[in-house]
């Protein structure tokens, strides 16, 4: 089978190629990405060393550039990771979060009406369900769920789960659609709470925590959501969403503090500034769909995961060190100067 990965050279979508290459080693993987500022090719470098992998670079909102390739390479199966995925950014910007998550994802949908696929997957999240109140906590997120977004970047990735459904039922395109909570592992971009964490304390810098740091987030190991993403992909059912979470429900507060435990800092470098405008206030997910029809458990719990992935940053300096040496600094002072 040929995959088409985009936004393969991402945080999540690198994660899913290794994955595949190790699990799969008789498909083919074509990532296809347009490397902006969260795309970076030093994350790929062992998979260029893979005869099945091949990296195109190039915009999924492209509709000229997508439509030539997508008829000359005729893949099986395309997984769309491709997407502006910060929240922050997204309250800043959102222009860029609508032409990539809604019209890239519609072009690519296009792509695969008028050249054929067995399967489109969109990878997208549970913030799309919006928040659950902190004080109830025997409320989760299910596939039936009211989609209730928030933030710009949730309103643009709730818009293309609508088009991946509308394709299905109008068309009869074969689609399927995850909604996972928080990741967290190797080849996180540093803008995220944890590797942002993780940088910060290895340096002795304060940890600037939203608000209270009361805000609850549903934490899996990126290998699990990869996993998970596997199995729908070749055992889903057509036109169906599911959920993917591992039940990991933690404050803000008590990441930060677990990291600085793993990392023997003090926690005097928690510094609170000015809350996130719309900050969702809980998310959880109810997995059991995934479990009970696809057979998905995931490997790792919050206290398995976190050590691995401090171990993972401490260990590969020198890419987080690129990115933050970089434009980064101009990223940080922006979003977090005089806050
Ligand atoms: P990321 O920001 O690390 O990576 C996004 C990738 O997409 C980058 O490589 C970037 O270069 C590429 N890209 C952006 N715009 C593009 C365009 N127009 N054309 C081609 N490539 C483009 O994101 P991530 O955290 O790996 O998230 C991947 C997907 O998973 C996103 O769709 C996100 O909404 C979803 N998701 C993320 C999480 C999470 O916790 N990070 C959880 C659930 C779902
Ligand atoms: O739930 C899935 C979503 O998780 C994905 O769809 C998004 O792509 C991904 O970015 C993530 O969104 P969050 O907004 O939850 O992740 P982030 O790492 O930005 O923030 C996690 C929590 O930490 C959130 O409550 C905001 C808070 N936070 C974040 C940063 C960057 C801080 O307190 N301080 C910070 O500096």
């Amino acid at each position: 089978m040929k995959i088409c990965v985009t936004g393969g050279a991402g945080f999540i979508g690198a994660n899913f190629i290794y994955y595949e290459l190790e699990k799969h080693c008789e498909d083919e993987i074509v990532c296809l990405d347009n490397l902006t500022y969260a795309g970076n090719l030093e994350t790929l470098s062992e998979a260029f060393n893979n005869e099945k992998f091949s990296f195109i670079k190039g915009d999924i909102a492209d509709r000229t550039f997508i439509f030539d390739l997508f008829e000359k390479e005729q893949f099986d199966i395309v997984v769309n990771f491709a997407a502006e995925s910060h929240v922050d950014r997204s309250i800043t910007d959102p222009e860029v979060f609508v032409r990539t998550n809604v019209v890239g994802t519609t072009t690519l949908l296009d792509a695969c009406r008028a050249y054929g696929i067995n399967r489109f997957h969109q990878v997208s999240t549970d913030e799309v369900y919006g928040d659950l109140p902190l004080d109830r906590k025997d409320l989760f997120f299910t596939e039936q769920t009211p989609l209730h977004t928030s933030s710009p970047y949730s309103s643009a990735k709730a818009s293309a789960d609508l088009f991946v459904l509308a394709y299905h039922r109008t068309y009869g395109l074969p689609v399927t659609i995850s909604r996972c909570s928080n990741n967290y592992g190797p080849y996180q971009f540093p803008e995220k709470l944890i590797p942002l964490i993780i940088y910060r304390a290895t340096n002795d810098l304060s940890i600037p925590v939203y608000g209270t740091g009361e805000n609850v987030r549903d934490w899996l190991y990126v290998e699990d959501h990869c996993s998970a993403i596997d199995l729908i992909i070749r055992n889903g059912k057509d036109g169906e969403v599911y959920n993917i979470g591992g039940h990991n429900e933690k404050t803000n507060l008590e990441v930060v503090k677990t990291v600085l435990s793993i990392l023997d800092k003090p926690e005097s470098l928690i510094t609170y500034v000015t809350d996130r405008k719309g900050h969702d206030l809980r998310y959880a997910i109810d997995p059991v769909k995934i479990e009970t029809e696809l057979g998905w458990k995931p490997e790792y719990s919050f206290e398995t995961g976190m050590p691995l992935t401090v171990k993972w940053y401490l260990e590969n300096r020198c890419w987080w060190e690129n990115i933050i040496n970089g434009e980064y600094k101009n990223y940080y002072e922006k979003m977090y100067g005089g806050r």
